[in-house]
């Protein structure tokens, strides 16, 4: 019998569609990598729920799309064991036990956690200004349809007055307190990945760098178990993926939530749309200012689709005698183009939503058979293997 190959487990929340920065990035790693590893890629539905437990009447959909684009994108049913979280319930029971050995405050460094909060903690105050903003509107326009003789600038004491005295009585809700942002769940979000790694007892990792913070408590949680109860996981490594990172139309980093993306199998029409609008240099106004294409998104594009002639796009950008709108043009038929593919495939699979559920399905066979040995494992050597 040959060596038996290595483990990998990796996976992304279902949030729909996904975009060329997926693909660039982690989905190409995916695929290169299902040749040589025992591969596992989870849909992970209830770290999605942690933040989205509201609003799931979409997650179905979402699971569809990104399966979908995991197919086009290279990723092989025949090599790779796709399957969803919430149907392998072992992820669960080996969550729980977990829990036990990571302390709260080590939970509360968590990275991800601190941005979480203050990103919610910012929305909050800018609303809450908005909204007493607008109070304070009211109040002073009632005062002054009562029949208040009009002068400005009574009118603006007004409203300084009330908005301060609004401002002290909301004063205690402006700084929320993490217990109330953050759910028991969204506490544990780290956990609940290192039982998804572990559980398939994975050696390797390939994901983006945001989530490298979520391998480190994995690891730590695997030496802490083994320390604690005997040799059974590995201590998984990340790979990440080498390509350049893709920007957004609007040079930013790519993604959903900045509106900037480009779609895995995008329709002509609106990758048009998003080419021809994209962000280029404020400063190149006319076709011959010079322009600065290092910092320009469709640069970044003419590389990666239209490599071949980049060198002289660059050149003649930074002397002027190229416009944006050819530039836009030119790298549109690029990325049409490659586009293609991906859109065939899309298609084909729109068609037929239920063989996505059919892929599921066996992939879940495979990994609850996976897991269920583990957990055994991982029971006997915890002795509560009564
Ligand atoms: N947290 C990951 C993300 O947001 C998704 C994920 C869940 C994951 N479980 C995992 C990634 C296990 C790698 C391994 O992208």
């Amino acid at each position: 019998m040959g060596k038996e190959r290595k483990v990998i487990l990796s996976g992304n929340r279902p949030t729909g569609r996904l975009h060329i920065g997926h693909l660039f990035g982690v989905l190409g790693n995916w695929a290169q990598l299902q040749s040589e590893y025992d591969t596992y890629f989870e849909v992970a539905d209830w770290h999605a729920l942690t933040t989205r437990y509201q609003d799931t009447a979409s997650m179905k959909k979402d699971i569809e799309d990104m399966v979908i684009d995991w197919l086009s994108a290279g990723i092989s049913p025949e090599k790779s064991v796709i399957f969803v979280q919430s149907h392998i319930k072992e992820h669960a029971e080996l969550h729980i036990l977990f829990s036990m050995l990571v302390s709260l405050s080590r939970l509360l460094r968590n990275p991800t956690l601190k941005e979480y909060v203050a990103e919610k903690q910012t929305l909050k105050l800018k609303t809450e200004k908005k909204t007493l903003n607008k109070i304070a509107e009211n109040i002073t326009q009632k005062v002054f349809s009562e029949g208040e003789k009009r002068e400005e600038v009574l009118k603006g004491k007004i409203k300084e007055h009330v908005l301060s005295e609004l401002q002290g009585i909301f004063s205690q809700d402006t700084e929320i307190p993490y217990g109330e942002i953050v759910n028991y769940g969204f506490l544990g979000y780290p956990v609940l990945q290192a039982a998804d790694i572990l559980i398939y007892r994975a050696h390797v990792v390939p994901i983006g760098k945001d989530q490298l913070p979520h391998l480190e408590l994995t690891r730590e949680i695997a030496r802490r178990f083994n320390f604690l109860y005997g040799e059974v996981f590995p201590i998984p490594e990340p790979v990440l993926n080498e390509f350049a990172k893709v920007p957004g139309t609007d040079g930013r980093k790519m993604s959903k939530s900045y509106n900037n993306t480009i779609l895995i199998g995008e329709d002509t029409k609106d990758l048009k749309k998003k080419i021809m609008s994209a962000y280029t240099d404020p400063k190149k106004i006319k076709k011959n200012d010079p322009g600065h294409p290092d910092t320009c998104p469709i640069f970044h594009y003419h590389m990666i689709f239209n490599k071949e002639n980049s060198d002289m796009i660059k050149e003649e950008c930074i002397k002027g005698i190229r416009g944006c709108v050819q530039c836009k043009k030119e790298v549109f038929e690029k990325i049409d183009a490659f586009m293609e593919p991906y859109r065939e495939k899309r298609y084909e699979l729109e068609e037929k939503r239920e063989l996505i559920w059919d892929i599921i399905k066996e992939g879940d066979k495979k990994a609850r058979e996976k897991t269920k040995e583990t957990m055994e494992l991982v029971r006997e050597k915890m002795k509560i293997d009564y």
